[in-house]
Formats: structure tokens, C-alpha cells, sequence
């Protein structure tokens, strides 16, 4: 079943109009405020380790991949502490908050993690499925199989406390799901690549997620807290051969009470189905000049809360733009670029082809007066202009895309995709463009810049903007660039320190 009609209602429907916001309680509800960590506290847990020893960030982009790290519990403590884990401590007056290496909407973080891993010292003589457990970097052991049913690799399960967004964002939650998903899958590859491993999703059924991850036995979970399977991640190619889990341990409740919406549940419902497998994108990025170590990178990525408005390099603009090719596996995605303060590049309205395929759609399907004038390889000023006032309505007014030194919508190949693949290929498209942004978010902290992902944005008057009146494209997430204001009124504690 592909679901189409169910995934273009909810699209339609959890559009922001400059009107009317899609449906939201509209206000914060602090005493149902779910808590930020998934815990399984019948388990017993394997506390993971803290190594600072990663290699020059650079090195991630060589032609030649790193040496491979072997599968043994430091490797396996690094990939998720440099993926999923903490990475500061902020504080103001009494609050105090985690934030982790993947970017969440809200900071709100729906994904969790399992892990599907072979026998390994220091956490069992047998295979095991774990939940990892950032607040503490430990694995949760949910379950121990008797049978050798994986090796040469192992299998991380994705999936979404939709509730956790639900809280804040009402209907359009699950657009901010699947664009944390893609956050956490490219945060995942990055820290993958810094272990020399291999890291892909997989093609395969949510049904035979939930079975082999124990995610379908929603007795586990407070009834409107249950998590729902995103996607399957191999790391190196592993053999396996799962059986469905026998009961597993109870969740923790993540709030006392809940509000809901139904479109989500009905949407998540449709997107379940045999994860489409993509064709990369056929490319070479080139490698950027030596930096700091990926680890200080990973660790140091904020989301900038203002931007000063400086401008940028020519040189670190195409950086940025031909870092976003990393993520081959996300090769539905165009970037249209609002560029404020580029040195030696035109103020205007700008079309970025990460996919040169698209290039002849593209120009039949936006407005046909644009330019088309090429800058430099695959970047075409459409048209000339200040777009900041632009930039910054369609961002929900939020002077972070006006302040920046460039701003652009992530054009997805949209009812192509849909008809292909159905619901499901609308929830790809989602992980395809929060890969990019985690991606992004890297690079730009290499330069010193900082970047922010904008989930909050008019749809149709940005594709009223670009020409756009059918369905062929649609932007699914926004991201500015630039300079970021350090808010001095914040203290950063490092996390994990007893
Ligand atoms: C999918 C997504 C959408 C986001 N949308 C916005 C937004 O519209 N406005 C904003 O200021 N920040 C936005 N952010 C940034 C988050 O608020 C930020 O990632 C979160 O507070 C955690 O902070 P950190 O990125 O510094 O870890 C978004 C982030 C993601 C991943």
C-alpha cells in the first residue's frame, strides 16, 4: 500500500500559512513536559566509555577511508558518544539542560537508539539488543539472544518518541520526527566514517523492525508514549538472521498526561512499509583544508540562536555547499539559496543542483523568468535582489535566516518520490534533508561558522516565491549559515563529569 492520499493530506494540512500555523495547542503545557531521556529501568546496564582520541575532521572527507576501528565496546562507546551522546551542559540561573552531538528540533530529541550488536567483551558472551542511554552513555540490556544470529557488523534500529515533539508542535510534529531521524542517521555516519566503518541504511520492512527491535510490543510503553521504527542502519555489512524478541522490559512513563492529534497517528501509520532504497548520488566532494580533530568539532556544534550579520568567503560558501554532497544517499534534494553576504557573489535568489539530473525540471518547474545564470559549478543566480526581508517571513519571521550570510529552502523531488515509493518515500525525504543539515552543521563549525536548522517556515510562500504551483517540488526543511551572537547570559558545563 503506498498511502499517497494519507501523506499528501498531511502535508497539505501541517503547512504553515502566514494565516493559520498548523494545528497546535499554541502554547507550552510545563506540566506535561515529557521528560528528554527513555529509560528501561528493570535492565541491567553497561556503562560505555569516554575516549577524547579522534582523528583530524578532515581526514573524514580522503579518498582513502580511515583504518578500520575493530568491533569491541571502545569503538562501539565512540560512535555513539560522537553521535547520540551529550555534548554540553547549558545553565541560566536555575535551569539547566543537556544538549547532544545530533541537532532536535526544540531540542526536544524523539529519536532513540537500539542496537543490534554480535558477542562482545564487556557487554556479553552472547548477542545482544540494547537501548542507548545518552543521559549516562551506557547500553540498556534488553535482551540476550542464545543463538549466534549476527556478526561481521552490527544493526542500529532508529526510532521516534513522537510524543516528545507532539508536546510542542502539534500536527506538524512528525515532520520534525523524520528530520531528527535524518539528524541522528548523519551524525551516525559521521562518527562511522571516524572509525573507518561502513554505515547504511537498510531496505527494509518497519514491521520486521519493530519485531526484531521489540518496538511492536506497545504494551511496553504508556499508550500515547509508544516509539515508532524510522529506519534500520548497518555498520560494516553484517550477516544476520533475526528472530522476532520474546517480551521485553517496560519504558519509563515520559509525562503524566498527554494531548493528541490524530492526523499524526495516521500519517506515522501510512509511512510504515519497506524502507526504499535509494540511488546515491554520483559525486566527489572535494576534501576541506586541516581543522581541528572531529571530536572538537562534534562536540562544539551549536545551533546558532543569532546570527551578527557578517558576511562569508566565497571559498567557505562553496565549502559548505559541496560538503552537502557527503550525503549521497540524499539525492533528492536541490538547495534554493536566499545569499545576503557571500564576498564577490551577487545579493539574490540562488539555485544550488546538488543533483544536476534535476537541472531541466527544475527550470520547467519554477518561475520562468529566472536567470539561470551560472556562478560557478552547479550554483545559478536566478535572480538578483536583497532577499532578506523575504528570507526572514518565510522563516516565521525568525531574523536568524535574514542575519545570516545565506539562507536556503531543501527543494525535494516531491511527487516523483511519492509516486514511487508512496508514504514511505515522504518520510525518506524528511531523513534525506536533516542528513544534509546534521552534515552542514559540521562543516559549518569547522569554518567557524555556525548554522541553524529552521523547521519553522511558510511552504507555499516560499514556493509561491520560486514560481512553484504543483506538487513536482516541495521544500521540506529551511537552514541558515553565518555568524553566530554567543548568548554570555548561558554557562557550558561539560557533560559526564561526576
Ligand atoms: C529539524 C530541526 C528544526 C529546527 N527548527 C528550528 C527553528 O525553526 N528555529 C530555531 O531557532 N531553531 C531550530 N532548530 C534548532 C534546534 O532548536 C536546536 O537544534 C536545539 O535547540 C538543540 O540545540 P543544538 O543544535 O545546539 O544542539 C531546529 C533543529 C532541527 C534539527
Amino acid at each position: 500500500m503506498k498511502n499517497i492520499a494519507t501523506a499528501l493530506r498531511y502535508h497539505d494540512r501541517t503547512k504553515h500559512r502566514p494565516s493559520r500555523y498548523a494545528a497546535s495547542l499554541g502554547f507550552l503545557d510545563w506540566t506535561t513536559q515529557p521528560d528528554p531521556f527513555r529509560r528501561y529501568p528493570q535492565t541491567h546496564t553497561t556503562e560505555l566509555l569516554h575516549d577524547d582520541t579522534t582523528p583530524p575532521y578532515h581526514l573524514l572527507f580522503g579518498t582513502e577511508p580511515l583504518p578500520k576501528a575493530p568491533l569491541c565496546l571502545e569503538s562501539i562507546s565512540m560512535l555513539l558518544r560522537y553521535s547520540l551522546g551529550l555534548a554540553a551542559i547549558k545553565r541560566h540561573g536555575r535551569s539547566e539542560w543537556a544538549l547532544r552531538c545530533n541537532a532536535s528540533s526544540g531540542n526536544l530529541h524523539p529519536t532513540e537508539c537500539y542496537l543490534i550488536a554480535p558477542p562482545m567483551d564487556g557487554i556479553s558472551c552472547h548477542p545482544t539488543l540494547s537501548h542507548y542511554a545518552p543521559d549516562i552513555h551506557a547500553l540498556e540490556v534488553l535482551h540476550t539472544y542464545d543463538t549466534p544470529v549476527i556478526e561481521n557488523g552490527f544493526l542500529l534500529v532508529l526510532s521516534s518518541t513522537i510524543w516528545r515533539e507532539m508536546w510542542k508542535y502539534g500536527e506538524r510534529c512528525w515532520r520534525y520526527c523524520q528530520l531528527d531521524a535524518g539528524h541522528a542517521y548523519g551524525a551516525i555516519k559521521i562518527a562511522a566514517t571516524m572509525l573507518g566503518w561502513e554505515c547504511s541504511i537498510v531496505s527494509i520492512d518497519t514491521d520486521e523492525m519493530g519485531r526484531w527491535s521489540g518496538l511492536n510490543q506497545h504494551d511496553r510503553f504508556h499508550e500515547d508514549e509508544r516509539e515508532s521504527p524510522d529506519l534500520m542502519i548497518q555498520i560494516e555489512y553484517p550477516a544476520f538472521n533475526l528472530p522476532e524478541v520474546p517480551p521485553l522490559p517496560s519504558a519509563n512513563v515520559l509525562s503524566p498526561s498527554h494531548h493528541h492529534w490524530p492526523i499524526v497517528y495516521e500519517i506515522d501509520e501510512a509511512s510504515q512499509g519497506i524502507y526504499p532504497s535509494i540511488k546515491s548520488l554520483d559525486v566527489q566532494r572535494h576534501i576541506p583544508p586541516p581543522s581541528q580533530t572531529a571530536g572538537e568539532i562534534i562536540l562544539k556544534r551549536r545551533s546558532a540562536q543569532m546570527m551578527d550579520r557578517s558576511g562569508i568567503t566565497q571559498e567557505h560558501f562553496r565549502q559548505l555547499l559541496n560538503a552537502s554532497l557527503f550525503c549521497r544517499e540524499a539525492p533528492n534534494i536541490n538547495f534554493i539559496i536566499f545569499v545576503h553576504r557571500i564576498e564577490g557573489l551577487e545579493k539574490g535568489l540562488y539555485a544550488y543542483l546538488r543533483n544536476p539530473d534535476e537541472s531541466i525540471h527544475l527550470r520547467e518547474s519554477l518561475d520562468s523568468t529566472f536567470l539561470w545564470k551560472e556562478s560557478f559549478k552547479d550554483l545559478y543566480l536566478l535572480k538578483s535582489g536583497d532577499f532578506q526581508g523575504a528570507a526572514q517571513y518565510i522563516s516565521c519571521n525568525q531574523e536568524i535566516a535574514s542575519d545570516g550570510a545565506f539562507s536556503f529552502g531543501m527543494l525535494c523531488n516531491f511527487s516523483n518520490t511519492l509516486e514511487q515509493y508512496g508514504a514511505v518515500g515522504y518520510k525518506n525525504l524528511y531523513h534525506q534533508c536533516g542528513m544534509i543539515g546534521q552534515l552542514l552543521y559540521l562543516e559549518a563549525t569547522s569554518l567557524g561558522l555556525s548554522a541553524t536548522g529552521i523547521g519553522c517556515f511558510l511552504d507555499d510562500e516560499f514556493h509561491t516565491l520560486l514560481g512553484i504551483c504543483d506538487q513536482h517540488y516541495q521544500s521540506l526543511y529551511h537552514f541558515t549559515i553565518g555568524r553566530a551572537i554567543v548568548d554570555t547570559r548561558l554557562t557550558t558545563l561539560q557533560p559526564y563529569t561526576l
